[in-house]
């Protein structure tokens, strides 16, 4: 097969502007805020046909289980008029099989890998930290706690804080000190910064949200449900607007702590939404499966947007939106000599006022 890689942008393209792309994952610097979805690009074997994965700042795997599953019965997939439902239902290897083959895989590329795990049970997520603590050449942990927790009716861990932060706090008790643990919210809560709160106290060194929302879409022709599992969880651009909504509210809560933002990310302006409504990185899920080579070309057009806005590092952006008019970040200290610079993003903020005016 012939290897397209996406390595720079398209020839003759502007070339990119010198911003400082690097930040935090929780305790972890990363090199640039690009992270895959997880469940979106397996464990970024596939993706390294486009485009280097090494580039990204982290592949986050799909999320694995302690066991191998088959997931749920087919048809588990259902176009929307601007998303997609799934019910994959967590299919996997197993944590044993993943380690040996994805990981290795992941450690051998040299990629940074972001692990994905769920569980049915404390003891089970207790089990895969456990399990992972181990095993060398990982990034992170992502904790994924929309599942039902089968010693609560099935209740999702995800909404219930008090069951989100009984995982949250033995996932980082099992985990080597150093090695984040980031806590993947769901958006169909009440009040999610209620749950961002209680993770954070029960250790979670980030948040990554939003994970699907739950949708149904009916078949008009057989007059039933699409999906044999009837319900799926909605991704792409129709969730967009409530992802943002959530970032916005947990960083206006809880300001210091880094937040990975996605839901419906097509573009470098959809991921600038994102880091100026208080993302500190951001992932891309959905769009992965009708364009492989997006998370580098999303990367590279969300810094020429920054660039365009007058930022010279990306984290002088994030959460800019929170700020009024005319306060920019904190100066660092070799900013402050140069007053008569303008601040980063004075630029889109002057625009922005004077279209309002008019
Ligand atoms: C087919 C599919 C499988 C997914 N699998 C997982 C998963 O295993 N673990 C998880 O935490 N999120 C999973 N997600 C959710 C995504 O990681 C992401 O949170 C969500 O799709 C929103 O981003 P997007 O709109 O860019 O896809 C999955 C999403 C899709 C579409």
């Amino acid at each position: 097969m012939t290897r397209m890689r996406i390595t720079t942008e398209k020839p003759g393209a502007r070339p990119l502007p010198p911003v400082y792309m690097a930040t935090s994952l929780g305790g972890a610097t990363i090199p640039n805020p690009m992270l895959t979805a997880s469940g979106c690009a397996a464990a970024g074997r596939e993706l390294d046909q486009f485009f280097d994965v090494t580039d990204l700042g982290a592949v986050v795997t799909k999320s694995i289980m302690l066991k191998p599953r088959s997931g749920r019965a087919t048809p588990r997939m259902a176009e929307t008029a601007s998303g997609m439902l799934n019910s994959i239902g967590l299919q996997g290897p197993g944590l044993d099989a993943f380690v040996d083959t994805d990981l290795a895989w992941l450690k051998r590329r040299g990629a940074r890998a972001v692990v994905s795990i769920a569980g049915s049970s404390v003891e089970e997520f207790t089990k895969l930290a456990q399990r992972l603590r181990n095993t060398d050449g990982i990034a992170g942990v992502e904790v994924n706690i929309s599942c039902p927790n089968v010693e609560n009716r099935g209740l999702v861990f995800a909404c219930d804080p008090l069951a989100a932060s009984a995982v949250i706090s033995a996932v980082r008790r099992s985990t080597a000190p150093g090695i984040p643990v980031i806590a993947k919210l769901s958006p169909d809560v009440t009040d999610i910064v209620e749950v961002a709160r209680a993770v954070v106290d029960a250790g979670a060194d980030g948040l990554s949200m939003i994970n699907t929302s739950l949708g149904l879409v009916i078949d008009t022709q057989t007059m039933r449900p699409t999906l044999a599992g009837v319900t799926g969880g909605l991704s792409g651009p129709a969730i967009r607007p409530l992802a943002v909504r959530c970032v916005w509210q947990v960083h206006a809560a809880l300001p210091t702590v880094p937040i990975v933002g996605m839901g419906g990310i097509r573009t470098g302006l959809d991921a600038l939404e994102f880091i100026l409504a208080g993302a500190s990185a951001i992932a891309v899920g959905t769009v992965i499966f009708n364009d492989p080579g997006a998370p580098i070309r999303v990367l590279h057009e969300l810094q020429r947007e920054l660039g365009d806005r007058g930022f010279d590092r990306l984290s002088d952006a994030i959460g800019y939106a929170h700020r009024p008019h005319g306060v920019p970040a904190e100066p660092t200290a070799d900013e402050s000599a140069g007053d008569d610079e303008a601040a980063p993003g004075d630029a889109l903020a002057g625009r922005e006022h004077k279209e309002h005016r008019g």
